[in-house]
């Protein structure tokens, strides 16, 4: 059995962050979510992965690498431009051979892996198996229809008026009679060769397609409290492992991983909490459920609940609770008392202010 991993779409952002490009390279827990990808594909005993990329094919090269880490061979397949997941099956036609496959989104987070589905896949045969989730607006994602007895009857695209809440989870478990629904399907009014399209044609040609409902699921919607929540659920399972420096005037307490480089002076960190290696905390306490990334600078300040991406400096400004921060950004205290707020954000951003 082998891979086909989706790391293609044109670059986006972490919204309501600027900058980041990749959407499979966002953090979770200081680790890119197609990192859990592989390493849950690599956990359900397969091996050869082809990675399909587009316009952000050097970075996720330069994150990915040959796949060896990972314990894994990539074999990278470029696709030309985003034309849709069921393109992405046919332009991987080759590499796939008559293997069966896991289609694995990029961008898509399974808590706990994808072994249990892998076996049950490899136990029964089906033709094909989607997993499915309950959301709270599926109007954002493939929907599933099912009959009474559970059986799925029909799959539609972002409809308008989904007919449940069961939505499409990126995981997908085709045998090769894929590549003919594949061929056989017409671009949706995207312009996209739609994988639900492609599975709705296995259904229809009375082709065996079985589904599992799962529970924890994370896609960035660019819902800043799901982000969140995501990074404390994934915290919460860290093995605590100390490989930086951490001073006789400071502690750390419970689930902490401290990364090789990073510097702990004159501080109090109270896990789970992750800190990346070159960050240096000093005078500082960071409560549970934060993640800091590398080379941030965390000086006279209370952070908890937090996420703070690379190289970003917080200093002096007192506690920050339930917070997103961004590459590169500084955080200050205002001199004196302010008599106008002076504000850069970036694009989409959502500022609360004591007035
Ligand atoms: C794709 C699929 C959709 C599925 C979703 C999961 O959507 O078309 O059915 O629910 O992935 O991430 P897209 O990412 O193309 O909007």
């Amino acid at each position: 059995m082998k891979a086909l991993v989706l790391s293609g779409g044109a670059g986006t952002r972490l919204r309501p962050i600027t900058h980041t490009s990749a959407k499979q390279l966002v953090p979770v827990a200081n680790k890119a979510v197609l990192f859990y990808g592989l390493e849950a594909i690599a956990a359900a005993g397969i091996t050869e992965v082809g990675v399909i990329v587009g316009d952000t094919a050097v970075e996720i090269q330069e994150a990915v690498g040959d796949g060896s880490r990972f314990g894994l061979k990539v074999t990278y397949i470029p696709q030309e431009r985003p034309l849709g997941l069921a393109h992405a099956v046919q332009i991987a036609r080759d590499y796939l051979g008559d293997d069966d496959f896991v289609m694995y989104l990029g961008d898509n987070f399974i808590i706990g892996g994808i072994t249990g589905i892998v076996d049950d896949f490899r136990t029964h045969r089906p033709d094909a198996q989607i997993l499915l989730t309950q959301v709270p607006d599926p109007r954002a994602f493939g929907v599933a229809e099912l009959d009474p007895a559970g059986q799925v009857v029909g799959l539609e695209e972002k409809p308008q008026h989904p007919k449940s809440d069961l939505a499409l989870v990126g995981v997908y478990l085709f045998t090769p009679v894929i590549h003919d629904a594949v061929r056989a399907i017409e671009p949706s009014w995207r312009g996209e060769l739609e994988i639900t399209h492609a599975i709705q044609h296995l259904i229809d040609t009375k082709a065996d397609v079985r589904s599992t409902l799962i529970k924890g699921y994370w896609k960035d919607t660019g819902n800043v409290t799901d982000m969140l929540e995501v990074n404390r659920t994934v915290l919460e399972t860290l093995e605590p492992r100390i490989d930086g420096d951490v001073d006789e005037a400071s502690e750390a307490i419970g689930r902490v991983v401290i990364e090789e480089g990073a510097r702990i002076t004159g501080s109090r960190i109270v896990g789970p909490v992750v800190i990346g290696s070159g960050t240096v905390v000093s005078n500082s306490y960071v409560g549970p459920f934060t993640s800091i990334a590398e080379n941030c600078r965390i000086t006279d300040s209370e952070l908890e609940f937090s996420i703070v991406l690379r190289e970003s400096s917080i200093d002096g400004v007192g506690r920050i609770e339930s917070s997103l921060i961004g590459r590169h950004v500084e955080v200050t205290p205002a001199p004196g008392v302010p008599h106008a707020h002076r504000l850069v954000l970036g694009d989409h951003s959502e500022v609360r202010i004591h007035s």
